[in-house]
């Protein structure tokens, strides 16, 4: 019979269940191809009489009796959140176990330090399920990818997001009504800030980044923004000139300096990105040597997410049983500075409401003119009534050419501050 490697699971919810349900069902296959037995010999929850299907005696309340087994050299951290996850990766790593998580908000926040915890202990951490559920974006940049500097990627990398803005476009929701969708299928949290806030998305473009970079990154060196503020008349614009709306997470090397930013964008509706819709989550990497490619495919689930994390598992279980370590460690060459927003360079949509009178818009372009901002279009439909009393305002679209982040927040606050002006509905960036 053969030998067996005994696998420690912190967490049985969702991941955790398929994870645990996809290595007892592939047992015998994956026997063969790695010459050991995996068995799951613990799994921590927090609730010991919940429903789980699962033999009750692999239960356990206690975190030790994972991490201070040294009968178990694998341990999978499926349990989320910053803590204890945290300080039970670091025990794990210390006590000589190798990890596999799909944390993203641990290796965000932690990464560069558990990485150097787990060299220096001679373990390995694997965490591919942290950024882009089953799509293969971390192994890449671990392996594929090395040969190139890369410029920029530019992702998807949050589903419920995806989901509501997709919604908004195809359907004509508002934020409100298409987040109560998405709660209501499944895709969006109870609490859903994280995600329609752009924090989720930072989270994994800070380990993105880390990796394609080979730059220290961390969450706050990510600028973000969400969702929520979207009207549905920007999606009617944005289709009129061309575009989409997407939650874009990029991260683009330029001039010595990198910068790393989430935030809503018009894309042009021909680009590839433009196309992944619903909960679909997309990478695309531009790198001097390989050009430009995509990663495609679903970014959460139980099944996506568990295709990652054991695939991490049978990679560890691979080299355990050759008793060969990674080979892979990070290397930060401290290449880049990081680029604030406020000097990132990019195109913008605006969208206010002003006085339908001659003179008012020679007043709005005077002030992008000021700030040394060119106009690339304008569009000037329909008139709304607002206020009590009411008043007649003309809605205007306009689109710039690139301006510098500062310059255009100088711009906005002069036309804001114009008595013609009622108010910028919207201010929203132009990916290009
Ligand atoms: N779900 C996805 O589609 C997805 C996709 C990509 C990455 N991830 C990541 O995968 C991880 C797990 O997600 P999930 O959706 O499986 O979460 P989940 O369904 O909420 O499961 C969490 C599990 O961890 C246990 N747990 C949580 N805190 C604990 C504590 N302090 N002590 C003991 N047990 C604790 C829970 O116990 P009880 O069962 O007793 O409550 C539960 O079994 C997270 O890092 C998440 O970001 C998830």
């Amino acid at each position: 019979m053969a030998h067996v490697i005994r696998i420690g699971l912190l967490g049985l919810g969702v991941v955790g269940s398929a994870v645990a349900n996809a290595l007892m069902e592939k047992g015998d296959h994956l026997t063969g191809r790695i010459g050991r037995r995996l068995e799951v010999a613990r799994a921590l929850v927090r609730d010991g009489d919940k429903p789980r299907g699962v033999d009750r005696a692999l239960l356990t309340l206690d975190a030790d009796d994972i991490l201070d087994d040294p009968e178990i050299p694998i341990v999978v951290e499926v349990m989320g959140g910053e803590n204890p996850a945290h300080e039970y990766i670091v025990r794990a790593l210390r006590a000589g176990k190798h990890v596999v998580t799909a944390n993203k908000e641990v290796m965000a926040k932690h990464g560069p330090e558990i990485l150097s915890i787990a060299a220096d202990r001679g373990v390995d951490i694997s965490f591919e399920a942290s950024v882009g559920g089953g799509i293969p974006v971390i192994g890449p940049f671990k392996l594929d990818l090395v040969a190139n500097d890369i410029h920029e990627l530019r992702a998807i990398i949050n589903g419920t997001t995806n989901f509501v803005l997709t919604q908004m476009a195809t359907r004509g929701a508002d934020f409100a009504a298409a987040l109560a969708d998405a709660q209501r299928l499944g895709y969006a949290e109870p609490d859903p800030r994280s995600d329609v806030e752009g924090v989720d998305a930072a989270y994994k473009l800070a380990i993105l980044g880390s990796l394609a970079f080979h730059t220290v990154v961390r969450p706050a060196d990510v600028y973000h923004e969400g969702i929520t503020t979207l009207s549905p008349a920007d999606f009617r614009y944005a289709r009129e000139l061309g575009y989409v709306i997407k939650l874009l997470a990029i991260g683009r090397a330029r001039d010595g300096a990198v910068e790393l930013r989430v935030h809503p964008a018009l894309m042009p509706e021909s680009e590839m990105l433009a196309k992944v819709d619903g909960v679909f989550n997309a990478v695309e990497v531009e790198g001097d040597l390989v050009g430009r490619i995509l990663f495609y495919g679903r970014g959460a689930g139980a099944g996506p997410t568990c295709s990652a994390v054991v695939a991490d598992v049978i990679d560890l279980a691979q080299r355990l049983a050759a008793c060969q370590a990674s080979l892979w460690r990070p290397t930060y060459d401290g290449r880049y500075r990081f680029r604030p927003m406020d000097e990132v360079s990019t195109r913008y949509y605006v969208r206010l409401l002003a006085v339908d009178r001659p003179g008012v818009f020679a007043q709005i372009t005077r002030a992008l003119g000021d700030a040394q901002i060119s106009l690339a279009s304008v569009i000037q439909k329909q008139n709304l009534v607002v206020g009590d009393p009411p008043v007649e305002y003309a809605e205007i679209v306009l689109t710039t050419h690139e301006a510098v982040e500062a310059s255009m927040q100088t711009a906005i606050s002069a036309i804001a501050a114009l008595p013609v002006v009622h108010e910028v509905g919207s201010l929203i960036r132009v990916a290009s």
